[in-house]
This record gives structure tokens, C-alpha cells and sequence, in this order.
């Protein structure tokens, strides 16, 4: 019989969180409600933020970022061209415009030299992505932005729980932090996402912006003359309905209590990988000094033979059943960010750390659902592809 399909991530859903999803549908409230609140509560003070703002995916809340923090048409974002296209899509949704830039080799973060290069005076905000899982070099990003009078976001999607120098990412390492609920992500809520932040009026934009730009709060509205009402609401800016429903807020919340458990599971998968995958045919993940990450993903990189070689492995790897995957193509390599105008001229020039990862990078399965087993099987998967291959 064959093994089953191992996939690269999968949602782990208990018992438990499924009871908290029927019994947020017992309430009269199945959105907006205690739940939602709850969650924004705990999730901001688990990352040690002033503040959260649930919304109905991870692309909902970088967009709400970006709202938040003021972007809009002829502004610049330099940010990576390694991330999910979700990240710089949400730039160009508020007519911003995404400058992309290279990431570090060692932890394939958001590159601060780089970063430097590209900055204008034109550059409103740095938005660094936590890839893998693995902190930004946030100080670092932090002067750069400075420098330019820019904000500094950070799309967290990979990283909840994952701590620098003993502070948690969605603090205040950035200005705002978005993340993601999706299935696979760390937590999920079925889709979710959050905003975290410190300044309350970044709060007051970004929970506005999320119910289609409408406030009821008595001391934000710009008709005090009807604030007296009791029917009265204004919309202020032309926003989504991002609402997070209380059954997502209801999964979310349980889930909520074994992130830590999930992460120390992910980071048990990814020791056991580091100890016995061969690192002189594959670069493995690098954790730098003080980083706890959150091993979102486990990103291997081929030492030699290029993407044929990578190619060659990913196809091996999926017949045997263990759901590699490849995280990202480079965002303006898609046609819509080349016909956009977004996309530089030379990538090998300009991205090159980008571009050799976009040629040899392959992720490996890390969830909680798996065991030492299941990484025995992949460990072996790998080890058998490359005894075919070695000069004898
Ligand atoms: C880095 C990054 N940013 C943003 C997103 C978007 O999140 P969602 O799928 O919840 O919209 C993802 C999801 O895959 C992601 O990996």
C-alpha cells in the first residue's frame, strides 16, 4: 500500500475548536459580536501590541495595514519580491505602487542594503515580510526606513509567535503588523487574518476601514450634531466589508490556545530535519542569534544543478507522495505585475538572491499533524533521490 499524501501544511482542528464553532452558532450574534473582541483582546496582548483588528483574511489585513498607515496613489512601498503575491497586491489595491526589493541569503528576509538602494523620496513605507517564519531584520529595516521618514509594516503571515531578542513579533519591531488565518497557516480560523499596532488613531483607520469605512463611535463622528442618536452612523472613507465572523473568531480563539504547542511542534520537525538532511547537498534554514522562529515553512535550497536539478526532485519527491511545494514564484515574474510596468528590467541584476532561490528553493512538509515518522519519510525521499544521482 502506498504511504498517504503528506502535505506541506495542513489545518490541525480538534474536538474542542470544533465545539467553540457550534456553540458560537447558538448565540444570536454570529458576527460582530463578544468573540471577535475577545480574540482582538488576546491576540494583542500574546504579541504584546496595543492593539488588534480581526478582518476576514491575511490579504484583508496587509491591505488594512497599508490603509492604516496612510498609502495611497503616487505613494512608493519597497518591500520583497520573494513573498505571496497577496502582500504587494494589497499595495496596488489602495493605488500605491510596490517597489520590490532582495532579500538577505541567509534568512531570505527583506534585504535592508537593498532596500537603501531603492528608497525615494517617494517612499511612504517599508513593508518586510517574516518569510518562513523567520523575524525580519527588523532594527536594521527599522534605520532604513527612518532614514526616509517611512513607516516600517511587517506582513507576519508566517510568523505569529515568533520572537526577537524576547520580543514578539507584532509589537512594536514595526509599526503595524498584519497576519494570516488561513488553513495553512499556524492557527487558522477557516479564513482570518489580524492588524496589530500601537497608535490608536492607526486602530481607529483600520477598524473603520474594515466596516465598509462606516463608524458608530460617538467621538469619531464628523456630525457631532446627530452623535446624540441612537440610529446614526457615518461611512468616512470608502472601505470593505473585511468583518471576521464569530464562528472564524470562535476557531481562531481556540486555536489560539495551542499556538505555542503548534510552534514548538513545527520547530521539533524542523531540528529533526537539521540533524539529518544532508547539508552539504542542500542549504537548510539558518535561525540567526536571539531569533525564536515560527517555522512556518522549511525552505531546503539545492547546493548544485540548478532549478533542473530542483525540478528534478520536487517531481520525485511528489511521486512519492510528500506535498513539496515551491515558496514564491517571484511576484514580477507574474504576467499581470509585468504588464502592470511593476516588474524590474533585469531581476538577475537587480533581485539576484531572489532569483537563485526562485531556481533552487523547495519547501518540506512542517505542521503539527506530523510526527518523526513522517520526517523519517520525507528524510528518505531525499536521501534516495540524491543516491541515484551522486558520481560514483
Ligand atoms: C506572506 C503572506 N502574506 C499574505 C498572505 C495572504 O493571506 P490570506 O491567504 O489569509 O489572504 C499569505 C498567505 O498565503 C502569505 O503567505
Amino acid at each position: 500500500m502506498n504511504d498517504p499524501f503528506l502535505p506541506y501544511s495542513r489545518p490541525v482542528v480538534t474536538e474542542d475548536d470544533i465545539a467553540a464553532v457550534a456553540e458560537s452558532l447558538r448565540d444570536v450574534m454570529i458576527s460582530q459580536g463578544a468573540r471577535l473582541e475577545q480574540l482582538e483582546g488576546l491576540f494583542a496582548r500574546m504579541v504584546s501590541a496595543k492593539w488588534a483588528v480581526g478582518v476576514s483574511s491575511g490579504t484583508a489585513a496587509v491591505h488594512t495595514m497599508c490603509h492604516a498607515a496612510g498609502l495611497g496613489p503616487g505613494d512608493e512601498v519597497v518591500l520583497p519580491a520573494l513573498t505571496f503575491a497577496g502582500t504587494a497586491n494589497a499595495v496596488r489595491y489602495l493605488g500605491a505602487r510596490p517597489v520590490f526589493a532582495d532579500v538577505t541569503p541567509d534568512t531570505m528576509c527583506l534585504d535592508p542594503q537593498s532596500v537603501a538602494g531603492l528608497a525615494t523620496g517617494r517612499t511612504r513605507a517599508v513593508l518586510t515580510v517574516d518569510f518562513a517564519g523567520h523575524p525580519s531584520p527588523y532594527a536594521s529595516l527599522r534605520r532604513v526606513a527612518a532614514e526616509r521618514d517611512a513607516m516600517l509594516l511587517s506582513d507576519a503571515a508566517h510568523a505569529p509567535g515568533a520572537m526577537v531578542d524576547g520580543h514578539a513579533v507584532g509589537g512594536a519591531l514595526a509599526d503595524l503588523t498584519a497576519f494570516s488565518l488561513n488553513p495553512v497557516k499556524n492557527i487558522t480560523a477557516g479564513e482570518g487574518g489580524l492588524v496589530t499596532g500601537s497608535d490608536p488613531a492607526m486602530r481607529d483607520r483600520a477598524a473603520c476601514f474594515v466596516r465598509h469605512g462606516m463608524t458608530r463611535e460617538k467621538r469619531l463622528l464628523e456630525n457631532q450634531d446627530n452623535a446624540k442618536h441612537g440610529w446614526y452612523y457615518e461611512q468616512q472613507v470608502l472601505g470593505y466589508n473585511y468583518k471576521l465572523s464569530e464562528l472564524h473568531a470562535a476557531l481562531a480563539l481556540s486555536q489560539l490556545k495551542r499556538l505555542e504547542a503548534h510552534n514548538a511542534t513545527r520547530a521539533q520537525i524542523a531540528a529533526y530535519y537539521a540533524q539529518e538532511l544532508d547539508a552539504e547537498l542542500l542549504r537548510l534554514p539558518v535561525v540567526l542569534p536571539g531569533v525564536t522562529p515560527a517555522w512556518h515553512l522549511y525552505v531546503v535550497r539545492l547546493r548544485e544543478g540548478g532549478a533542473a536539478m530542483r525540478n528534478a526532485l520536487f517531481a520525485a519527491l511528489r511521486s512519492a507522495g510528500i506535498g513539496v511545494q515551491l515558496h514564491y514564484i517571484p511576484v514580477p515574474l507574474h504576467p499581470d505585475y509585468k504588464r502592470a510596468g511593476l516588474a524590474p528590467d533585469d531581476m538577475s541584476e537587480t533581485l539576484p538572491v531572489t532569483m537563485d532561490y526562485f531556481d533552487t528553493a523547495l519547501s518540506l512538509p512542517v505542521h503539527p499533524a506530523m510526527d518523526e515518522s513522517d520526517a523519517a519519510r520525507v528524510v528518505d525521499a531525499v536521501s534516495s533521490f540524491f543516491a541515484t544521482r551522486r558520481p560514483r
